[in-house]
């Protein structure tokens, strides 16, 4: 008889478990899905007006939803939804190991596996556990083994169905997804999970796989992305060495069909809690085969985002700098602290590395940003030399230097002849997302510098 998942449960209710449950319920209405997590003030969250995440569309699927087909429960309480669960999605963080074999490298499975011990320990009947974390190759081995703990009679079976979305279009990308991808061993859990997003997907974007295939396809699809994101910016330092414009070479490098025009912005680096993550994963996976040429290539995409980082900070230090190279007295605004617009997420965002940088040379920091919050920003650089503003003309009024390191749409309409007069005298504009005004700004009398834009255009 073919399988038919009519209750689910998803354990981790973050960026990736709560977005896609949402849809899932949304588009599902006779299914029963169920949330849970460890962090009760998150779930708090999921059940009030003001959602952890945010997501453009988000509060209106969830609204639908919530309270019909869709609860967030606590993990207590949620010990019961797993049991009689047909399929338990993981969708809990993976970050790299900070201690132990692979530090600094591997992915850190603790929080998968202790998912693995809570089903095993609750599921009846038989369950089919769905990895939605992205995980190493071979991750499922693991899992199977502390499922096989289980109590007799109690039997599983596993699935790899990893997330494509991208924070600040997640309810779109998970309503119109590229692709979905299912990897596992037995057709009839493959078949039983696609019929879920076959509500609403067509089933040509319905692609299954084997169990490994799916785990590393995810790897590497994150690692492609990062790698043209370095690309570009690796170009983009040229351009600016020789008078090439980077927007140019990207819109004619981008018209060549076989290569496409999207990830292709030149920018002060790429951010997110997984792009630098995985990457590493891929290049621990890639070492402990022997595969040294390998990892070493993988490698060079994180090495050129940090340098990348660098380099801008270092272009906004130059020329306010004193002749020791310290910012002491200098005042600089950050526009943007998220890694990317739409998002409140700050994990990895370049900002990080970027505004230590300049803290690290004496700089007190002005930072604004529409969406994360002031602990946020705190939690990452400390209360030591920063302020928070609470709108962009705060940020600048006395900047001797101003970075934009969020692409969010509101800077690339600021009114500079407004402005100009807030800016300390010579104040550089330093755009780190390409999105100035750039006619506005030299209408204004100030210098703009953007990445990737060689001399001509900036003068
Ligand atoms: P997140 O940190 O936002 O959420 C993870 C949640 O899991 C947290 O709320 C945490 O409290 C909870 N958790 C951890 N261990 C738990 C346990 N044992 N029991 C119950 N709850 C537990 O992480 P995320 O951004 O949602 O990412 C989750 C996974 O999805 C990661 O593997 C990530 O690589 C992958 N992914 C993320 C994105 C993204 O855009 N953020 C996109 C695709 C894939
Ligand atoms: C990325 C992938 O796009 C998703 O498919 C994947 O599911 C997800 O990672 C994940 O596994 O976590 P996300 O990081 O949310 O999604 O957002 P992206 O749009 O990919 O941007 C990542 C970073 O690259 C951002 O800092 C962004 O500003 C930067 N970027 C992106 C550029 O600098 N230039 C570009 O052309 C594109």
């Amino acid at each position: 008889m073919p399988l038919s998942l009519r209750k689910i449960a998803c354990i981790g209710a973050g960026y990736v478990g709560g977005p896609t449950m949402a849809v899932i319920a949304d588009r599902c209405p006779d299914i029963d899905v169920t949330v849970l997590d460890l962090n009760a003030e998150r779930i708090a969250a999921w059940n009030s007006a003001d959602l952890p995440v945010y997501e453009p569309g988000l509060a209106a699927v969830v609204s639908r939803a919530r309270g019909r087909n869709l609860r967030f429960v606590g993990q207590t309480e949620g010990a019961a939804y797993v049991a009689a669960a047909d399929a338990v999605f993981i969708s809990v963080n993976t970050p790299t190991k900070t201690e132990g074999e692979g530090a600094g490298k591997a992915s850190d499975l603790r929080y998968v596996e202790s998912c693995a011990r809570f089903i095993a320990a609750h599921a009846t009947g038989h369950t089919i556990v769905i990895e939605k974390s992205t995980m190493p190759v071979r991750a499922a081995d693991c899992i199977k083994s502390i499922l096989a703990t289980a109590r007799p009679g109690v039997t599983f079976d596993i699935l790899s169905n990893p997330e494509f979305l991208a924070e600040g279009t997640a309810i779109r990308d998970l309503e119109q997804p590229d692709r979905v991808l299912i990897g596992g061993e037995r057709p009839e859990s493959i078949a039983a999970l696609a019929e879920i997003y076959r509500r609403w997907v067509p089933t040509e974007r319905i692609l299954s796989t084997g169990l490994w295939s799916a785990e590393l396809s995810k790897l590497v699809a994150n690692a492609f992305l990062a790698q043209r994101v370095s690309s570009i910016n690796s170009i983009s330092a040229l351009c600016e060495v020789t008078g090439a414009d980077i927007g140019e070479v990207a819109a004619v490098v981008g018209a060549d069909s076989r290569i496409g025009p999207k990830f292709l912005r030149a920018s002060v680096g790429f951010g997110e809690s997984c792009f630098q993550k995985d990457l590493l994963s891929l290049i621990y996976i890639s070492e402990s085969y022997g595969l040294t040429e390998v990892a070493a290539y993988w490698q060079q995409v994180v090495d050129l985002n940090q340098w990348q980082k660098h380099r801008f900070a270092d272009q906004i230090a130059a020329p306010i700098a004193d002749a020791e190279g310290s910012l002491r007295g200098r005042r600089i605004a950050i526009l943007g602290f998220a890694f990317k617009k739409d998002t409140n997420d700050v994990r990895e965002t370049p900002a990080i590395d970027v505004c230590r940088q300049l803290l690290a040379r004496g700089a007190t920091l002005a930072v604004h940003d529409y969406r994360v919050t002031p602990e946020s920003v705190r939690s990452e650089l400390g209360a030591q030399g920063v302020e928070v503003a609470a709108t962009p003309e705060a940020a600048l009024a006395g900047a001797d230097g101003v970075a934009v390191l969020t692409e969010w749409s509101a800077y690339a309409t600021l009114d500079w002849a407004l402005l100009a007069g807030m800016l300390k005298a010579g104040a550089v504009i330093h755009d780190g997302r390409n999105i100035v005004d750039a006619t506005a700004v030299r209408r204004a009398g100030l210098t703009l510098r953007s990445i990737g834009r060689g001399a001509q255009t900036n003068a």
